[in-house]
């Protein structure tokens, strides 16, 4: 992991460049209307748009990439979007078939801006705290978990795609300063929450 590129250059993108500047790794970071390229050649690309703009993410220059989806759906800003409230998908599943060909890893998405450039800590500090991370991708899995680590986070793996539900907005660890046995438990309880009920039910999967 030697770069990381960033899309979309607001609150989090510019959090996530700080901690990457700080840990040694070079930057390159976009906003709107600007040109990829350099972005799209680094070890792993962080979106960081608005994910009601997702379809604006340009998908042919992702395939092959390791794509680090920060985005949460807020409806306030986002609008109603029954497609990204599906309690059946999660928002990481819907923007990893947007952008066929993408090794899409969920990751920096249940901590504020504020809260990643604060709370960041080296490997072994007492106060360290988890950034869940969940993919469908192994490799990619793994190679994230290398740079929430390297940014100051103990990486927690959820599972694939379809268990970043348990992450988005409206559940326990989304928000929190959790240790990483924490989140563990956090998202563990999801399944006992009214929401885990009812993607649960919406599966049919408990
Ligand atoms: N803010 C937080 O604390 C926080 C924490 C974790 C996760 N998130 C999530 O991260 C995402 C971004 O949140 P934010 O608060 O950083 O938003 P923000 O401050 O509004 O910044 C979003 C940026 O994305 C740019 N953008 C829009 N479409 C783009 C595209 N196709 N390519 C490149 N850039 C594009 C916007 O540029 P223009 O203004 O030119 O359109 C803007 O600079 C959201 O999904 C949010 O839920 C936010």
């Amino acid at each position: 992991m030697q770069k990381v590129g960033i899309l979309g250059a607001g609150r989090v993108g510019k959090a996530i460049a700080v901690l990457a500047r700080r840990a040694g790794l070079e930057v390159a970071m976009v906003g709107s209307g600007e040109p990829v390229d350099e972005v799209v050649a680094a070890d792993a690309v962080v979106l960081a748009v608005p994910l009601g703009k997702f379809r604006t993410l340009p998908a042919g220059h992702l395939a092959g990439c390791v794509v680090v989806d920060a985005m949460n759906y807020w409806w306030e800003l986002d609008g109603a979007r029954p497609d990204l409230d599906d309690p059946t998908t999660s928002t990481s599943q819907t923007v990893a078939a947007f952008l066929e060909g993408a090794r899409v890893v969920k990751a920096f998405n249940h901590l504020s801006g504020y809260a990643l450039e604060e709370l960041a800590r080296p490997a072994g500090d007492p106060d360290r705290i988890a950034v869940a991370v969940a993919s469908d991708d192994r490799r990619a899995l793994e190679l994230v978990e290398v740079l929430v680590d390297a940014l100051g986070y103990d990486p927690v793996v959820a599972g694939g795609l379809a268990e970043g539900m348990r992450f988005e907005p409206g559940t326990e660890l989304f928000g929190a300063d959790a240790t990483a046995a924490e989140a563990r438990d956090m998202l563990e309880r999801f399944w006992n929450t009214q929401r885990g009920r009812v993607v649960a039910r919406a599966r049919g999967s408990r």
